[in-house]
């Protein structure tokens, strides 16, 4: 997938790896024939995908069409009922009906893929700055002053320093956004994981919170983005995936998917889409 990549996505990606000379693998998630059945609902019918580190992965599809189920699969707020997933190299052990085996190790690489939603999630009843430091500090047991300075210049980063003492529900939804990227980030991350992050908000705010994305897109961060904005997908993508009623319609690079799309479901699709 790598190699779909433009020239500035992989001058980027290369710089991320520099500067991360531990890690050499290039692959940061595999996933394989995954399942999911609610009942007697099959939502997801065998998808797999790959993304090598500094990969945007953005998954379109229509209303229903298993997107969600499967970043949440990915991250282990639904129980797949089969498949497998490989965080950085690490199989995810799951028993033969897709439940965890080693409930620990799911918690481990949970927090390695951070999840971004649409309705954001924060925690209303805490200030910006808890929110993002909560999970470094009780989880990962940062120590609370290096968490705090990591937070704050997440923060500043996502232009919200100020506002580090409001609780949420004082901010615009833009801003709720880009501080729950902030907390996100606060992990850090190998994979960052976005369910249509833009379609709560007003049109006016859309703008911000995809400048964000952009960003950490160019530094080579890796994501795999749900979303219903195709030009920004067709923009910031190194890969792209077409899901239709379960299954991996289409894929391939954005200029390919997006410029010229062979199924016809795809086709239509993208006329919906407009
Ligand atoms: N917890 C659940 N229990 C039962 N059915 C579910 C559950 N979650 C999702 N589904 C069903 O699975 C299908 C896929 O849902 P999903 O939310 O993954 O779609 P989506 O592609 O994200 O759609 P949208 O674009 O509307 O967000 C839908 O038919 C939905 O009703
Ligand atoms: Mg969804």
């Amino acid at each position: 997938m790598s190699s779909a990549q433009s020239a500035p996505k992989a001058e980027a990606n290369a710089a991320h790896n520099a500067s991360d000379e531990v890690e050499t693998a290039a692959e940061a998630i595999r996933v394989e024939d995954l399942h999911k059945s609610f009942g007697n609902l099959e939502v997801l019918k065998g998808v797999s995908l790959t993304a090598a580190r500094g990969d945007v992965v953005a998954i379109i599809g229509g209303s229903g069409s298993g997107k969600s189920t499967m970043l949440r699969c990915i991250n282990f707020l639904e129980t797949p009922s089969s498949g497998r997933i490989i965080v950085g190299g690490e199989e995810v052990a799951m028993k033969p009906d897709g439940s965890p085996a080693k409930p620990r190790q799911i918690e481990r690489i949970r927090t390695k893929l951070a999840m971004v939603f649409q309705s954001f999630n924060l925690w209303t009843h805490r200030k910006l700055l808890e929110n993002v430091i909560e999970v470094p500090v009780h989880v990962l047991k940062v120590p609370k002053k290096e968490a705090i300075a990591s937070a704050m210049t997440l923060l500043e980063r996502v232009g919200l320093a100020e506002k580090h003492a409001s609780y949420p529900a004082f901010l615009s939804g833009g801003q709720q956004q880009r501080a729950a990227i902030a907390r996100a980030l606060a992990v850090e991350p190998s994979v960052m994981l976005f369910d249509e992050p833009t379609s709560a908000l007003d049109p006016e705010l859309v703008g911000e919170v995809l400048t964000v994305i952009r960003d950490l897109a160019a530094e080579g961060r890796t994501m795999i983005l749900v979303t219903h904005e195709m030009k920004f997908a067709r923009e910031v993508a190194s890969h792209v995936i077409y899901l239709s009623e379960g299954r991996i319609e289409e894929e391939g690079p954005p200029e390919e998917v997006f410029g010229n799309p062979k199924s016809e479901r795809l086709q239509q699709f993208l006329r919906t889409v407009g």
